[in-house]
């Protein structure tokens, strides 16, 4: 454990070295990926890329980005070379930030309460809520995507699943003195909820207990809004697509993983490299940054023919909207079966919904970890 410690320092310093002059000379790039105008339409600019190299290093970030398919698996799953924890300067936490075997033994106890088979108990609860603000929205003439459906209604299912009261999420989330010790957060918790149940687990530190309830409030309440958003806004940018759907209902699942494969709301996930590693004729030493961009892997035209077109009835491998590897998304269940009831009940109940203004003026917003449709007025 110490020693892998020690190798990220030894990482870090080496990038603080700045190794990177050295590598201008291979695959520099002008491109800045935390720019607003590369976040808004980074398709075009990484196809333009991906023609040059697969791999490039970015003297903005100082750190090299990976585009292809193959590559970013390899970068998601191959841990012992690329480390979670590339920032120094930010609190690690035990999750995304974390390594083995850290990670690994708090990942293994919580995973049950995410599983597919305990999600599944929780269907009723997401149709109820669901069904409520359906009901709602159909006293507006018009709504807000994100203000007035996706942002309140995944925030109640996302408060039901951990168990916390549902009107202070964001409250709680945003307000670092909760996260003080476990008195201060025990008051927002539900009885017999989740986090509760969390909180009285001995095999978790205090410290581990506020970071993984901080973190997953953190992981859950932004995400699966902005991936609705994003996945109705492709959506309806193809209508006969949305009609086959509308018929069809088993094929919602489909809908859903091809729509977030075009547009993921995630851009890219950071890693440090442990030791020296070869991508093509490409080295990048040990203790370089690497982003693994889900935004190239997803429209890898090596993997997914026509990538830029919404094809539900693909034979391609699964696209990495939920990352791959020991960190894959310990949510992806809570938030696949949220957006299967949430959108077959709006397809259901609004047959005709569709867009306040033309699809062509709605912008994507400039968030590198929440991608997406951000004003998207829509009407029925
Ligand atoms: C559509 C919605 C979501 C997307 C696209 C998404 C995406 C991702 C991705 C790409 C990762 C991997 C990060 C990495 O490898 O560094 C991740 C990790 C994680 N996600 Fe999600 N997520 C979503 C929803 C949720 C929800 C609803 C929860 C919980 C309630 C959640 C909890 C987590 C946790 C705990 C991790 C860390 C897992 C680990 O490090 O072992 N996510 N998510």
């Amino acid at each position: 454990m110490n020693s892998l410690k020690s190798t990220v320092k030894k990482a870090l310093i080496n990038t603080k070295n700045n190794l990177e002059y050295n590598y201008l000379s291979l695959f520099p790039t002008k491109v800045d990926i935390m720019s607003p105008a590369f976040i808004q339409k980074p398709h075009q600019i990484l196809h333009k890329l991906r023609k040059v190299s697969p791999i490039h290093y970015l003297p903005k970030q100082k750190a090299w980005l990976a585009i292809n398919y193959d590559d970013v698996v390899t970068i998601l799953t191959q841990h012992e070379s690329f480390s979670s924890s590339p920032f120094e300067h930010i609190d690690n936490g035990v999750f995304i930030g974390a390594d083995p075997p850290e990670h690994t033994r708090v990942r293994d106890l919580l995973k049950e309460h995410f599983s597919y088979q305990q999600v599944i108990h929780f269907k009723r609860t997401i149709e109820y809520h669901t069904k409520c603000f359906s009901e709602k929205i159909k006293q507006l003439k018009q709504f807000d995507l994100l203000k007035d459906l996706a942002q309140p209604l995944t925030n109640t299912i996302i408060a039901d699943f951990l168990g916390i009261d549902p009107n202070k999420t964001v409250e709680v989330r945003d307000n670092k003195q909760v996260y003080y010790s476990l008195p201060t957060i025990k008051p927002f918790l539900t009885n017999g909820g989740f986090l509760q149940n969390l909180c009285q687990d001995e095999r978790f530190s205090e410290q581990e207990t506020l970071d993984i309830i901080r973190f997953l409030l953190e992981a859950g309440l932004g995400t699966t809004q902005q991936a609705l958003c994003n996945m109705l806004y492709i959506t309806l940018l193809h209508p006969q697509v949305m009609d086959e759907v509308r018929n069809k209902s088993e094929l919602i699942p489909r809908l859903i993983e091809e729509s977030l494969r075009i547009e993921p709301i995630i851009i890219a996930l950071p890693r440090l490299t442990l030791k020296d590693v070869q991508f093509g004729s490409v080295m990048i030493p040990s203790g370089s940054l690497v982003y693994a961009s889900m935004v190239g892997a997803n429209r890898d035209p090596q993997k997914f023919e026509q990538p830029d077109k919404l094809i539900l009835h693909r034979h391609s491998p699964k696209p990495l909207t939920f990352g791959l590897g020991i960190h894959q998304c310990l949510g992806k269940h809570i938030a696949n079966l949220q957006l299967q009831i949430i959108v077959e009940t709006l397809l259901t109940d609004f047959p005709t919904l569709r867009s306040v203004y033309p699809l062509s003026q709605v912008e994507l917003g400039t968030d590198i970890l929440s991608r997406g449709v951000k004003n998207f007025k829509l009407t029925f």
